[in-house]
């Protein structure tokens, strides 16, 4: 199963899904760009924002109480902007397509 992190400028990573792994440390792990989980998943720093591809976002689901504090500072924040940190990957995920933000706070 893999996921596709598409980055501002069209450029695409896939990265392998782990089940049970967030999805912030899945892009860490395979050094994808854009992605730096600075706070290690606590949902305290915003550097793990993606914007979930809409055809996505009814499996993946939106964001919760815990991620709109940090979502809500985000000048990129979309309709279905994540945290990728609280984003928990499933075996149903394969093909998930995220994009990245132009800036990571
Ligand atoms: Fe810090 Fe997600 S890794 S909020």
């Amino acid at each position: 199963a893999v996921v596709t992190f598409v980055a501002h400028d069209g450029g695409k990573h896939e990265a392998g899904l782990v089940e049970g792994r967030s999805l912030m440390q899945i892009a860490t792990d395979n050094a994808v760009p854009g992605i730096d989980g600075d706070c290690g998943g606590e949902t305290a720093c915003g550097t793990c924002h993606v914007i979930v591809d809409p055809q996505w976002s009814g499996e993946v689901g939106l964001s919760g109480a815990n991620e709109e504090e940090m979502l809500a500072m985000n000048p990129e924040r979309e309709p279905t902007s994540r945290l990728s940190c609280q984003m928990v990957a499933s075996k149903a995920w394969d093909g998930l397509i995220v994009r990245t933000p132009e800036f990571q706070l």
